[in-house]
């Protein structure tokens, strides 16, 4: 926890009206809702327990780590599974239909929880609150959830379930945008030796099919003295391995009053002592610089992948997705990359399905996979969006068509991805190591640079060091390895 917050906290007289300014208007209502959390515990005679469930991207899960830290901050102890909770939040996400049918489906399994345990609380934030239809059902058939709020004002969850313990009824707060960035709140990180550090929100891009923008708001650039501060921070807490987030992480800077680029704010991340690794998140490849490339290729740190989506290989799809480049300009920027840096991992995402998607265009889409040869690919199928322009546009695709395509180009990519996963096989690479293996506790599991996962004997003493290991095997989308001495 942190000692400077927590300094501020106690300083707060909670007497006094609540400060105007935050985040310290959010500490006093911290400093309230531990008081309620106190009163509960005492009555119940156990500490009260609160389980954070992230359904989204990674954006999503670096803001379920600030709900956890304010959590924590009130008093709360962190509970992984939900029925066992007090408090249950759900931070959801709204970018695939299939993403809103998981939160309804655990809403309805929790809502019988809820009535042996009345006093448990349920919130629901994220992406899937900002669209206004979500709302309304959620007032009409989901009566027993607490709070509700989105993504623009999660930085006021304290306040905002000081409320809830005050009012006894739903509370809901929804922004509709926001310029505002609330710097300094408490965070709890899932791993202790690496983090995501957000360095902008929101998205100007407006691809077609894409309900981010909707939801996320405007895109807004934290000041880069704000971002290696926490950087700072985090690396004197024992990070090694940091990973900037973005929705375009490409276009960082460019509304800052004194503009820097996304490739200068990487030089002055490299600079910080005793980080080891730097990872980023996502890269559009309409804005990916040569100055970047050159960056990339220099440093030390930052690891060799890049993520970077083509959603479709058709030129002509990629326009009415809105995407800004072509099929040649993405395959030519390729081949920029892998020349500077020809042992670097490439990942993406693809879409199917996409409406007025012929069989040539889905042709040309697995022309660039072969072309490419991703180390992995996220492959999705169209999903729309309501509100968005794809939504309204005529030739969606039939179903079966699309599941026909989509089967098509998973095959292609696995076998793409063993293939280029096997060449690794008996090189030494530096790994971080992340965890015990899930199945075999005689076993580590860490992180190639390239993002490839490694299974290889060693013990728990060895999370979060940096680890030399021989790649003895590979499984396909993984190695066996063994810790060279
Ligand atoms: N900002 C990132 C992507 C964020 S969303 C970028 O532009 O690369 C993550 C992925 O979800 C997208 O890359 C896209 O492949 C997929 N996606 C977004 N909207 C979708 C939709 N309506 N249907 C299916 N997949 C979608
Ligand atoms: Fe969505 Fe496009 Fe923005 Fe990515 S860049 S979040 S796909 S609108
Ligand atoms: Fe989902 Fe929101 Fe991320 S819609 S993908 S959680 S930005």
């Amino acid at each position: 926890m942190n000692k400077e917050i927590e300094r501020l906290i106690d300083e707060i007289d909670l007497l006094q009206a609540a400060p105007a300014e935050e985040p310290m208007r959010q500490y006093y209502f911290i400093k309230k809702c531990r008081q309620y959390v106190k009163e509960i515990s005492e009555k119940l005679g156990r500490p009260l327990r609160a389980a954070t469930v992230t359904f989204g991207c990674q954006m999503n899960a670096r803001d379920s780590e600030k709900l956890t830290g304010i959590l924590e901050e009130i008093g709360y102890v962190e509970e992984s599974v939900e029925e066992k909770a007090d408090f249950v939040i759900y931070n959801t996400c709204t970018v695939r239909e299939n993403a809103n049918q998981r939160v309804y489906g655990r809403l309805g399994q929790l809502n019988r929880v809820k009535r042996k345990n009345p006093h448990m609380l349920i919130g629901l934030c994220g992406c899937m609150m900002q669209e206004p239809h979500v709302v309304e059902k959620l007032k009409k058939s989901y009566r027993f959830v607490d709070l509700i709020f989105g993504t623009h004002n999660i930085y006021k969850f304290a306040e905002i379930l000081a409320t809830r313990f005050e009012s006894e009824r739903m509370v809901i707060d929804i922004w509709k945008d926001t310029d505002k960035i609330v710097e300094d709140l408490p965070s709890e990180r899932k791993y202790p030796f690496k983090s995501g550090v957000n360095i902008m929100f929101g998205c100007n891009n407006f691809c077609s099919y894409c309900i981010v923008p909707y939801v996320r708001g405007r895109e807004r650039s934290r000041n880069p003295r704000d971002i290696l501060r926490e950087i700072e921070t985090l690396v004197a807490d024992g990070v090694k391995e940091v990973m900037l987030l973005g929705q375009n992480v490409n276009s960082y800077g460019k509304t800052l009053e004194e503009p820097m680029s996304f490739a200068e704010l990487l030089r002055e991340v490299e600079k910080i002592e005793g980080l080891e690794r730097i990872r980023f998140m996502t890269s559009h490849p309409k804005d990916l610089s040569d100055e970047l490339i050159e960056v990339m290729k220099t440093s030390r740190k930052i690891c060799r992948h890049l993520h970077l989506p083509v959603q479709s290989g058709s030129t002509d799809i990629l326009k009415k997705m809105n995407r800004r480049y072509t099929k040649e300009q993405y395959l030519s920027l390729v081949d920029r990359i892998k020349t500077a840096m020809p042992n670097i991992s490439l990942t993406t995402d693809i879409i199917v399905g996409f409406p007025g998607e012929t069989e040539a265009d889905f042709q040309e889409t697995l022309d660039v996979v072969q072309k490419v040869r991703y180390d992995s690919a996220f492959t999705f199928i169209y999903s729309k969006r309501t509100g968005t322009p794809a939504a309204a546009m005529e030739n969606q695709v039939p179903q079966e068509v699309v599941k026909d395509r989509f089967d098509r180009l998973l095959k292609e990519v696995q076998k793409i991805a063993a293939e280029e996963c096997s060449k690794h096989e008996g090189t030494t690479q530096t790994v971080l190591v992340e965890q015990m293996n899930e199945q075999d506790d005689t076993l580590v599991t860490g992180r190639l640079s390239n993002n490839l996962l490694v299974h290889f004997p060693g013990t728990k003493e060895m999370i979060g060091q940096l680890v030399d290991v021989k790649l003895i095997s590979c499984k396909g989308f993984y190695y066996i390895g063994e810790a060279v001495k």
